[in-house]
């Protein structure tokens, strides 16, 4: 890959497409932020510009606004400025539309750009608006890793058309990381997969079974390969239009490679007070739910993890927001810390119970991307690393 020569960018306006969208709770119009995860992400780019006395722009996008002429005030990047600037000791100036006629560039100075899902175009990846954006610049870094599966015109288009381009350092770094898991892993490798539906990451664990040694499975997707398996799962969440295909996987291409719960803790609902510890070749009572992995399985999980040398980890194996029934991933964070592994994470849920069990030290490389850590996992060619591919090759 060819380096960035941060040094020759002193007075160039050098715009940068990150990804802040982090995670917020949102009361009485302000937000807080829950992580900075993806704001010390953006470093690794931005250091280096300031440093060299470079004019920054930031393009991010925050959260899904409609664009149906509603209220858009929530989903205004305005209130990062500070964040920005506490972190970077620069001014920092927002600018609220890029079609003003003078955007005040300054060198050693960040401008940031409004969200720039409220531009026309943005999601429909639009070829003026990304003419707009590459005018605005000299140089496009694009730097947003986690948005890498979406084609948008700050994603995709402007790679096709800016002047001069460049993947920015986190790209590089993240995409380093994934490959290295996928062809060249210190093995044995042990993927973790927890969530709540197989439909989203059917695919996933697929392609992953092409290069791990273990797959262990919790969640809401365990049921579905359980009950695919003919044990009775009770009122648990499950898939039923993928059971012939997991049923397929498990005992194909997963056979051997898969680990399904060998017990189970169940409930009437999440909002119950006591939880049962159920053994799997039991079944579950039909009244009842499965909510969380047991603690023979725990055990178990964890006596893998103990021998793992590589470990990929995303989802929770249970309904973590619960008390009663976030102690199999608990016991499985536990495991990760204390294993020697080169530990791999990825995907807003699995950053929550990070941040949880408090394990965030001991987590190798934690990636700043849901959909598209997991999208690159499945082997999918993302829409910006496909249009930059393309034009290094032209
Ligand atoms: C993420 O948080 O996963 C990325 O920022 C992408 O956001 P999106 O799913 O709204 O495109
Ligand atoms: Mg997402």
């Amino acid at each position: 890959m060819k380096q960035i020569p941060y040094k020759s960018f002193k007075n160039k306006k050098i715009l940068c497409r990150e990804d802040l969208n982090v995670p917020t709770t949102y009361h009485n119009g302000k937000h807080t932020i829950t992580s900075l995860n993806k704001f010390y992400a953006t470093q690794s780019n931005l250091k280096p510009l300031l440093e060299a006395g470079a004019q920054v722009g930031i393009l991010t996008h925050f959260g899904r606004p409609a664009n149906d002429g509603s209220d858009q005030k929530e989903y205004s990047v305005e209130f990062m400025v500070t964040v920005l600037r506490d972190l970077y000791k620069v001014p920092v100036t927002f600018c609220s539309s890029i079609q003003n006629k003078t955007i005040p560039f300054r060198s050693k100075e960040i401008i940031l750009f409004e969200n720039v899902r409220l531009n026309a175009g943005e999601t429909s990846n639009d070829e003026v608006l990304a003419d707009r954006y590459n005018s605005m610049c000299d140089v496009y870094i694009f730097n947003a890793f986690a948005t890498s599966h979406r084609a948008h015109s700050s994603t995709e288009a402007i790679i096709k058309i800016a002047k001069e381009v460049y993947l920015g350092p986190l790209v590089e770094y993240e995409i380093k990381q994934l490959d290295t898991a996928m062809n060249n892993p210190t093995r044995p490798l042990i993927a973790i997969i927890g969530g709540k539906k197989v439909s989203t990451k059917f695919d996933l664990i697929n392609n992953m079974l092409n290069f791990v040694d273990t797959l262990i499975v919790g969640g809401g997707i365990a049921n579905t390969f359980l009950k695919s398996n003919g044990i009775n799962i009770g009122s648990s969440i499950c898939e039923d239009n993928f059971l012939e295909q997991s049923n397929n996987l498990l005992n194909n291409k997963g056979k051997n490679k898969i680990i399904l719960p060998i017990d189970v803790i169940t409930a009437k609902s999440i909002d119950s007070r006591i939880g049962n510890n159920v053994t799997i070749s039991k079944g579950v009572a039909n009244d009842e739910m499965i909510l969380d992995i047991g603690t023979q399985t725990a055990l178990h999980y964890s006596s893998i993890i103990k021998q793992a040398k590589t470990i990929l980890w995303n989802g929770p194996l249970g309904v973590i927001e619960k008390d009663l029934f976030k102690d199999g991933t608990k016991v499985i964070a536990q495991a990760i810390n204390k294993s020697d592994a080169f530990v791999i994470a990825g995907g807003g849920e699995t950053v929550f119970a990070i941040e949880m069990f408090g394990i965030s030290n001991r987590i190798n490389y934690l990636s700043t991307g849901g959909g598209a850590f997991l999208e690159y996992l499945n082997g999918t060619k993302l829409p910006s690393l496909k249009a930059f591919e393309k034009r290094k090759k032209s």
